[in-house]
């Protein structure tokens, strides 16, 4: 009797492995029609994405590591693909005042002069709980505690990421359960619609985006802290993406884009605002908020969201680290190096507008400060994938 009671368990188990549980790189694979995505528990990071381009060659389109140990043991921690949390971008000073008191959180950046994605110990260096796992779909959580990184109360939060046929789409709650918190997420995807599979280069300059609606962006120290202002992103001006689609290097060698990533950096780490409602009521799933386009490869994605900023970060510098590419992307000739070159990929980050928390001026605590009597903070996208049947023929 025990014997086929054991047998029937076994049986079962191996049942449940084979849709339940993560492969020998540690990750969780989603699919549906024209898509595959791979996620893991560290950082609940998307950590590959396949969508066939324009010739029908797969691409992994994702910047993210081999396998789920590697994410905490690289050093550089370049927030691959993960949720930034409990309040993603930068916090001055590390500083927030709620209700009269102050608070004080992890300075984790800039020889410790502000806070970066939650602190040293953000959500992004931790391993989420898997809560359910389908063939298209799959949920993450995480219990935040009270005092963790400095910040006030707890926090209960679920990532849900779902694939349909060429979409890609993700739901973010959070609950701020004992406390008045600061609560902000984002996604913080690398992309190279080429897979590094371009042999005339290695960058994402010839990448072309369009925010259509962000004809404004946050002001910003050298350090890249908002300093209060909301700057005009003037048409033909480095920061205009809005007036018509650009590559993401076209105005690399105009005076202008030195120092608009941070002292003496060239390029984009920019958080543009995404302003629709001064044409009336409108509905987020109509029309994207960014989109993304590499001749090459034939792939754009449109983003859609509920979110009312977005942030470019255009890779500068991100040679220096030396980070490895995954063995489904790049080159094994030598043709190319094995490693993340400068400008060489994109951040798209759906967001709030940042550090709104020490900028009261701005009027937006309901949308950045949560307590439990409040509603949810809820931040919801939707990545649309097209393949260009003509993009081969240009090449
Ligand atoms: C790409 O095309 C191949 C061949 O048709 C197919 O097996 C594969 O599933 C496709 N990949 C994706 C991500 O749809
Ligand atoms: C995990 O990935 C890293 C980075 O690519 C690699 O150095 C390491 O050998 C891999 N480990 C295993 C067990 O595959
Ligand atoms: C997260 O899980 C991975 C296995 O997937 C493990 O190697 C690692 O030590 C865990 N990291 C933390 C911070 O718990
Ligand atoms: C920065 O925070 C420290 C406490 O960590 C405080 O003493 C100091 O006054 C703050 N500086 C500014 C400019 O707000
Ligand atoms: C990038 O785009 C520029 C301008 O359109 C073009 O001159 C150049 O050949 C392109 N480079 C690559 C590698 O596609
Ligand atoms: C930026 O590039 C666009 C497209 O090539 C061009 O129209 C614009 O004049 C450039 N702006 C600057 C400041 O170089
Ligand atoms: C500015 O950046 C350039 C190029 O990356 C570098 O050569 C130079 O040393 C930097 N200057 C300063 C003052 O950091």
């Amino acid at each position: 009797m025990a014997r086929y009671l054991l047998a029937a368990v076994s049986l079962l188990v191996a049942l449940a492995g084979a849709t339940n549980g993560p492969d020998e790189d540690g990750k969780y694979t989603i699919s549906a029609e024209g898509i595959r995505a791979q996620f893991i528990p560290y950082g609940a990071s998307l950590t590959n994405l396949f969508i066939n381009d324009t010739s029908g060659t797969e691409r992994d389109i994702v910047l993210g590591f081999d396998n789920a140990t590697f994410y905490t043991e690289d050093t550089v921690h370049p927030h691959y693909g993960g949720v930034p949390g409990r309040y993603a971008n930068r916090i001055k000073n590390s500083t927030f005042v709620i209700d009269g008191e102050e608070f004080h959180v992890d300075p984790n950046e800039n020889g410790g002069a502000d806070t970066l994605h939650g602190g040293s110990n953000g959500w992004d260096h931790r391993n989420f709980t898997v809560v359910s796992y389908t063939c298209d779909s799959i949920t993450f959580s995480i219990v935040d505690p009270d005092g963790e990184q400095g910040f006030p109360g707890e926090v209960i939060s679920y990532i849900t990421y779902t694939v349909k046929p060429y979409e890609w789409d993700l739901k973010m709650v959070a609950l701020a359960t004992t406390k008045k918190t600061p609560i902000m997420l984002s996604s913080h995807v690398y992309w190279n619609l080429d897979g590094f599979q371009n042999p005339d280069t290695t960058n994402t300059d010839n990448h072309t985006l369009h925010l259509p609606y962000s004809g404004q962006r946050v002001g910003v120290d050298n350090i890249l802290i908002p300093d209060g202002t909301i700057l005009p992103n003037q048409q033909y001006s480095v920061n205009d993406f809005w007036s018509s689609p650009k590559q993401l290097g076209a105005n690399l060698t105009s005076p202008d884009i030195h120092g608009n990533c941070g002292f003496n950096c060239s390029g984009y780490d920019t958080c543009y605002l995404v302003n629709r409602a001064q044409n009336g009521p409108y509905d987020w799933h109509t029309a994207p908020v960014a989109s993304l386009y590499s001749a090459f490869s034939g792939i754009t994605v449109d983003v859609y969201s509920d979110q009312d900023a977005f942030q470019i970060y255009s890779c500068p510098g991100q040679s220096q680290a030396g980070i490895p590419l995954k063995k489904t992307q790049g080159f094994t000739d030598g043709s190319q190096p094995r490693w993340v070159q400068d400008y060489a990929c994109v951040v798209m980050e759906v967001e709030d507008w940042i550090d709104a928390i020490n900028q009261p001026e701005w009027q937006r605590d309901a949308k950045n400060i949560f307590g439990p009597g409040d509603p949810a903070y809820t931040l919801e996208a939707v990545y649309k994938f097209t393949v260009d049947d003509d993009a081969k023929n240009s090449y």
